[in-house]
């Protein structure tokens, strides 16, 4: 005999960084099964804010939310939202995201993802939520050489002023777990790409160079590869763990197939219907030639990436020539 279904509590999901790329996705998502979100930005002009903007007015056009246009550094902000709001959830991701630009200024990076973080974690404590995930990175591994990288693997040589923020979160996460009991879970996310993506980001800077019949700046002359991770996989292993965090943990998210950086490319010059022009350039410092995920946890969780880049990049493209009205 079949057992009815219990309903599934609709819960309340406070989203930090909602008009990034990952939040807005996830908040869509969030909505559809049903649950309430609230989402809080800052608007910066760390990459064109219209694609911030728009994704607010688009992405998320006919969907009820709460949207505050704050700053996770002002700790007096997020009280008077936890207080207001009676959140459940906290998925965290508001965080200055580029592992270059963190080079230059790496003071920002600090400020942000520390005490903007740790602000997070002092309300969520004081407002008894019952769960926080957030964004950590897979730039943790730094040059890690074995591979594929697991969550075992010593992550205390990072190379990058972002990388090593992150690690300090998950350093602070384990804090609050330990000492007041808050289920956290850090999600380290492995080069995600997809439909809204980051300007600032490879796929995307690609595209637009292409378009625009300019060359393309391709770094470690190519020899690159990556877990290259659709939103959509990132979006639904998101929510898996966030409605399973227990305890502390930390877990990689990343699609599971090594691309290289040049089937990548081959595989949008392709979509874009030309061939590129590229600059072969030097490693940049910072970066790292691969990052390949062991993704064995998540899976426990019944989850699996499910979106080849063939797909993914085709459905990237689509949006691009939508959103940026390319015939
Ligand atoms: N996209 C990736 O490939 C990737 C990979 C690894 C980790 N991550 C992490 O995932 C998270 C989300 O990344 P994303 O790709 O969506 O980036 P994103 O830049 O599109 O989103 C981050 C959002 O946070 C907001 N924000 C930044 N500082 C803030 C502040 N002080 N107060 C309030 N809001 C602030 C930004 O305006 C932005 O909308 C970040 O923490 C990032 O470090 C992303």
């Amino acid at each position: 005999m079949e057992t009815a279904k219990k309903k599934r509590k609709k819960i309340k999901v406070f989203i930090t960084g909602g008009a990034g790329f990952i939040g807005s996705a996830l908040a869509k998502s969030l909505m559809d099964r049903g649950d309430n979100v609230v989402l809080i930005d800052n608007f910066n002009d760390y990459y064109d804010v219209n694609l911030k903007k728009d994704r607010v007015k688009k992405l998320l056009k006919g969907y009820d939310f709460k949207l505050y246009k704050a700053d996770i550094r002002d700790a007096k902000a997020l009280e008077r939202i936890f207080k207001k709001e009676k959140i459940d959830k906290v998925i965290h991701l508001a965080a200055m995201a580029g592992v270059r630009s963190s080079l230059l200024d790496p003071m920002l990076y600090e400020e942000v993802n520390i005490r903007g973080t740790m602000n997070l974690l002092e309300a969520s404590v004081k407002h008894k939520i019952k769960n926080f995930v957030f964004a950590s990175s897979s730039s943790v591994y730094g040059n890690n050489t074995k591979q594929p990288f697991s969550e075992t693997d010593s992550v205390d040589t990072p190379i990058s002023p972002y990388a090593a923020t992150k690690k300090a979160t998950e350093l602070l996460a384990h804090v609050y777990n330990h000492i007041y009991g808050l289920n956290v879970t850090a999600l380290r996310y492995f080069t995600v790409y997809g439909p809204w993506g980051r300007p600032d980001m490879a796929l995307f800077k690609f595209t637009k160079n292409m378009f625009e019949g300019k060359a393309i700046d391709v770094y470690n002359r190519g020899k690159m590869s990556r877990n290259f991770t659709y939103i959509d996989d990132i979006v639904s292993g998101t929510i898996a763990v966030m409605d399973n965090c227990s305890g502390y943990d930390v877990m990689n998210i990343g699609g599971d197939r090594e691309d290289t950086l040049m089937r990548y490319i081959e595989v949008l010059e392709e979509n874009v219907g030309k061939k590129s022009k590229k600059n072969l350039m030097p490693m940049q410092p910072g970066d790292v030639p691969t990052t390949v995920a062991d993704i064995s946890k998540l899976r426990k969780l019944g989850w699996e990436p499910t979106t080849r880049i063939e797909e993914g990049i085709k459905n990237f493209v689509d949006w691009y020539k939508e959103y940026y009205k390319i015939k």
